[in-house]
């Protein structure tokens, strides 16, 4: 028996346990690290995360009164240990905040608003949660708690929703109900990765393609690192940075600074010389952009180590010109790519969270030794680092 089902196996036996019945099943879906295409995706543009091997389980069956009951063991140290019950016809983004509401129990809720709001016919749940993707690390736990439940509810009442369309639903709960104005990468990348497999999308029609990735057979290593600097997209920086993009796409007249090609960069930066402030903003999108069509084009031509200073020009510019990193992230990448690292950039929402370093398997262990030891001369808490594997998307277990 695989470890998945191992725990799928526990997550099943704790349903049972909170609820008294058998769970109808066991679904699971990813968190995420995100290759490159930062900041793009509620720009229009493109962005390529890959999913990683730590999952958020959801054990759930389905209830005929209208009643949703969540509950969550705890994983993490993230999450108290806590059972919520609503009833599904109440379900208001606005409701006022009662007992565990502003925290994890907002996103499953909310999946099941967001179904209820697109006129699915979805009725009552108990679910029950277990979780291996860390929080507030930028890796999209709040991504996989949707997305589980959202495949949880599809399967349960048959609702044939094709994976874009749930993680439609999925990044509406978080926007509307939770209150974040995320993209759609996290979403998309929680329901559609394959294993072995960057997943190449285009956020304005979410065309996508699955760009074999294979590390491992490349002699490759593609580390995660969680600079315990816990990252909130909810605090204001997040929207404050997309709120300019949007104002600088308005003053272009425009419909997303995606449709500004590099060629006409320059021609774009000075017709925003009246508002100097979304200039650098602009740079990092149309930049980054071109980094991913340029990743995609070393991947497919066979030539993954060529992708490692686009990662780290990818960083610089989220660094000066987008300035959502952090002195930690910057840390990770200094010491990472002093140490031999290929390339290496802060991954996700930024502010905190993680980075990615991709090095040869061999000089994996002393890179990740260098960037220990920046930390701790540094007098910053030890960082988490893992593999990050691309790992399957959204799956039903049992
Ligand atoms: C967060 C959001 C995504 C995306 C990234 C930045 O992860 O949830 O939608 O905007 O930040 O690339």
């Amino acid at each position: 028996m695989t470890e998945t089902q191992q725990r799928a196996r526990r997550t099943a036996a704790a349903f049972r346990e909170i609820y008294g019945a058998e769970p109808a099943g066991v679904w699971a879906a990813p968190g995420r690290v995100n290759l490159i295409g930062e900041h793009t995706d509620y720009n229009d543009g493109f962005v390529m995360p890959l999913a990683l091997p730590h999952t958020t389980l959801a054990a759930a069956a389905p209830r005929t009164d209208g009643v949703l009951r969540l509950h969550s063991g705890g994983a993490d140290g993230g999450v108290v240990d806590l059972r919520v019950d609503l009833r599904i016809d109440e379900l208001c983004p606005a409701a006022p905040p009662q007992a565990g509401w502003a925290g994890w129990a907002a996103y499953p809720a909310g999946v099941v608003w967001a179904m209820r709001e697109a006129g699915l016919p979805v009725g009552g749940a108990d679910l029950h949660f277990d979780s291996t993707v860390p929080t507030g690390a930028g890796l999209s736990s709040s991504a996989a708690l949707e997305v589980a439940t959202a495949l949880a509810l599809d399967d349960l009442y048959a609702l044939g929703l094709d994976r874009r369309r749930l993680a439609r639903i999925a990044q509406h709960a978080e926007n509307a109900f939770v209150g974040v104005p995320c993209g759609i990468m996290d979403q998309t990348a929680a329901a559609c990765c394959t294993e072995g497999h960057t997943l190449f999308l285009d956020t304005r029609d979410l065309t996508l393609r699955q760009v074999p990735f294979d590390l491992a057979g490349e002699g490759l290593r593609l580390l995660a690192v969680d600079t315990r600097v816990k990252h909130a997209l909810g605090d204001g920086a997040y929207a404050e940075r997309r709120a300019g993009c949007e104002r600088a796409a308005r003053a272009l007249g425009i419909r997303a600074l995606r449709d500004v090609a590099p060629a006409q960069l320059p021609d774009a930066l000075a017709r925003l010389a009246g508002v100097p402030d979304v200039q650098p903003l602009v740079r990092h999108v149309v930049t980054e952009n071109h980094r991913v069509a340029e990743v995609i084009a070393c991947l497919d031509a066979g030539r993954p180590r060529a992708i490692g200073p686009l990662l780290t020009a990818g960083h610089a510019s989220l660094r000066d010109d987008f300035t959502v990193s952090c002195p930690e992230l910057d840390l990770v990448v200094e010491a990472a790519t002093a140490a031999g690292a290929l390339g290496a950039r802060m991954t996700g929402g930024g502010f905190g969270g993680s980075a990615i370093v991709l090095v040869e398997e061999a000089d994996a262990a002393a890179v990740g030794t260098a960037v220990t030891e920046a930390f701790a001369a540094a007098g910053h808490t030890a960082p988490r680092l893992f593999e990050a594997v691309p790992s399957a998307g959204a799956h039903r277990i049992t």
